[in-house]
């Protein structure tokens, strides 16, 4: 079972276990515009082969209902408002999906098959004001917006469920990961999205907020076979799942730009108001034990990515 089945996580982690032989249920908002929105199933060709259950995180009488009726042998908990700007908007919300959400699932579990192994979807954001420069299971945190502190609640109540109530529940502490499926609103989709949209004349600038901020960016891919990994061992953990290579926002704009055969200088515009009201400068994390424990490595470079979602970009806009 995967919660969040309608994102770019959900959907790769989807292809992995229907290609691995497993059941898919994924638990789905309904809206009024689409029902329930299986375009990232639907690129990956795999919609028809999950089952969708109507769900929410924030409603634990349904998700008691859907283990009840799923009775899930792995549980992907990858629901969240996953978006750091929208959290300082949002602030309640963020913290009543991302991070009381969480122990929704875990008390449904515990009430109804506390056998189920269980994955929480952790993040780098809550690193944050880094207190060491590569950043470990051992780092000590520092989040740095409401979604952070959400999610540091996430990761610390799924470490409380395992250790008070014996559950298996790994928390996975996610870098950066990209996609052609990756939301429009996160940056390296902005980008690829601009640039593919500039290369056609569709477009004639890329607005960012601060393009000196560092991270450590891999393909989705390559990540949830992380999350699947955890699962699969006899004994649940926290793993940080990281590239350990950092660059800046910059950088990866120079790779979308002159794959294309643009100059980033003609294009990119920096706008004050895009910037984050407390800035995470850098993020690098250190992925020794997800390797030497699961035998877990990166397979795509961050060049290959960023040139992957540009063409991705190029070919939809082509498309239309
Ligand atoms: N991608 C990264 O770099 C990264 C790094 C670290 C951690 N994470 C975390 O990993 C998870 C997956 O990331 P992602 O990139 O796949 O995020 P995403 O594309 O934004 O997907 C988020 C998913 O959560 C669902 N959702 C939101 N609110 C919900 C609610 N109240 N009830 C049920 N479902 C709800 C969304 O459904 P709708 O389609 O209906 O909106 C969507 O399916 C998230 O928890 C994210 O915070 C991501």
């Amino acid at each position: 079972m995967i919660t969040g089945i309608t994102g770019q996580d959900g959907a790769y982690l989807a292809q992995l276990l229907l290609s691995k032989g497993y059941e898919v249920h994924g638990l789905a908002r309904r809206s009024s515009s689409s029902d329930v929105n299986l375009s990232r199933l639907r690129w990956l060709g795999i919609e028809k082969d999950v089952r969708i259950v109507d769900g929410n995180l924030l409603d634990l009488s349904g998700l008691i209902r859907t283990v009840t009726a799923v009775k899930p042998d792995e549980l992907y908990n990858l629901a969240a408002q996953s978006f750091v700007a929208s959290s300082w908007q949002q602030p309640l919300l963020t913290g009543q999906v991302t991070a009381l959400g969480v122990t929704n699932v875990l008390e449904a579990i515990r009430l109804v098959k506390p056998d189920t192994r269980f994955y929480q979807a952790s993040s780098s954001e809550m690193y944050g004001l880094v207190q060491q420069p590569v950043q470990s299971e051992t780092t000590p945190f520092y989040p740095r917006s409401p979604y952070a502190v959400a999610k540091l609640y996430g990761h610390w109540i799924t470490v409380n469920y395992r250790e008070s109530f014996g559950l298996h529940a790994s928390s996975g502490i996610l870098f950066n990961h990209e996609s052609p499926l990756r939301g429009i609103e996160f940056v390296t989709r902005k980008v690829s999205d601009s640039v593919a949209r500039i290369k056609l004349g569709l477009a004639k600038e890329l607005r960012l907020g601060n393009t000196s901020a560092q991270r450590d960016w891999g393909h989705a891919k390559d990540y949830v076979r992380a999350m699947w990994l955890m699962l699969q061992q006899d004994t649940p953990d926290d793993y940080v799942v990281a590239t350990g290579r950092t660059s800046t926002v910059r950088t990866m704009c120079e790779i979308a730009f002159s794959h294309v055969g643009l100059n980033i200088e003609d294009h990119l515009v920096i706008d004050e108001a895009l910037f984050r009201p407390a800035e995470v400068e850098i993020l690098l994390g250190d992925p020794s034990k997800a390797k030497s424990k699961l035998g877990w490595e990166t397979s795509v470079t961050m060049e290959d990515l960023i040139r992957e979602m540009v063409d991705a970009d190029l070919a939809r806009y082509r498309k239309h």
